[in-house]
């Protein structure tokens, strides 16, 4: 087990709070796994027999429709975790978890987590807020699907992307390693066309900029 892992383990949110004796256990438990871009974690309906914590990169949860259409449910980044819900809840995997960016992974088997959990109710009680606070984004997620039009969902996932990928600059946010257009449409629920249209209007309205590997999103792009 090297330093680095114990770091890495350090900064996950499940785990933070916790001393160097029980970051160095939990350190014992991971197995390091390298994933290319656009390699396949693992397909909805799997068995699930370990869970996941992002430490380098990022990934997407997708889920598709028997006509195959892919919708990205979310984007998870690095500290995070992913398919808790199948060992939880004993049942397959319920999305698929495509590598977005080349990735590094720890892996924790079903049985190590389950004891991590009985013996630490501090990790039971974040996982419980991580779960809390995934469920309030995919209410929000709902909310602008049914509600909103193209141009709506599209200002709204801009601004999510600021606030969880960007960088303060001037009255606006900086997005580094931007999303492409067709990770945007599958995030949002429309053709890629579509997205590459509305991109076009939003530089020329409201000054967005989407160039090369950044975006720059202005504060009032919803108002
Ligand atoms: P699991 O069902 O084991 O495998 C797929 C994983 O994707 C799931 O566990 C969660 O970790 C993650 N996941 C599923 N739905 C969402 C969502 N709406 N937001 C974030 N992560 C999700």
């Amino acid at each position: 087990m090297s330093p680095q892992t114990i770091e890495l383990i350090a900064n996950v949110e499940l785990f933070s709070g916790l001393d160097q004796d029980e970051l160095r256990s939990i350190a014992q438990l991971v197995h390091v796994r390298h994933i290319e871009r656009e390699g396949k974690i693992f397909d909805a309906g799997d068995r699930a027999d370990a869970v996941y914590i992002v430490s380098k990169g990022k990934v997407n949860i997708v889920i598709t429709s028997p006509d195959g259409k892919e919708l990205i449910l979310a984007v998870l980044g690095e500290g995070q975790i992913f398919g808790e819900m199948g060992l939880l809840e004993a049942a397959p995997r319920s999305a698929s978890v495509v590598a977005a960016t080349q990735v590094e992974l720890l892996s924790i088997s079903r049985s190590d987590f389950d004891q991590l959990l009985d013996q630490h109710p501090r990790i039971s009680r974040k996982l419980l807020a991580v779960i809390s606070q995934r469920l309030r984004r995919a209410n929000a997620k709902m909310e602008s699907l049914a509600y909103m039009d193209v141009a709506g969902r599209l200002a709204r996932y801009f601004l999510d992307l600021a606030r969880d990928h960007g960088q303060k600059l001037g009255n606006g946010w900086v997005v580094v390693r931007r999303p492409t257009h067709s990770e945007i449409a599958h995030s949002i629920g429309t053709s890629r066309e579509t997205v590459s249209r509305l991109i076009n209007d939003f530089e020329e309205r409201l000054g967005m900029a989407n160039q090369g590997r950044f975006t720059y999103i202005r504060e009032d792009l919803l108002s």
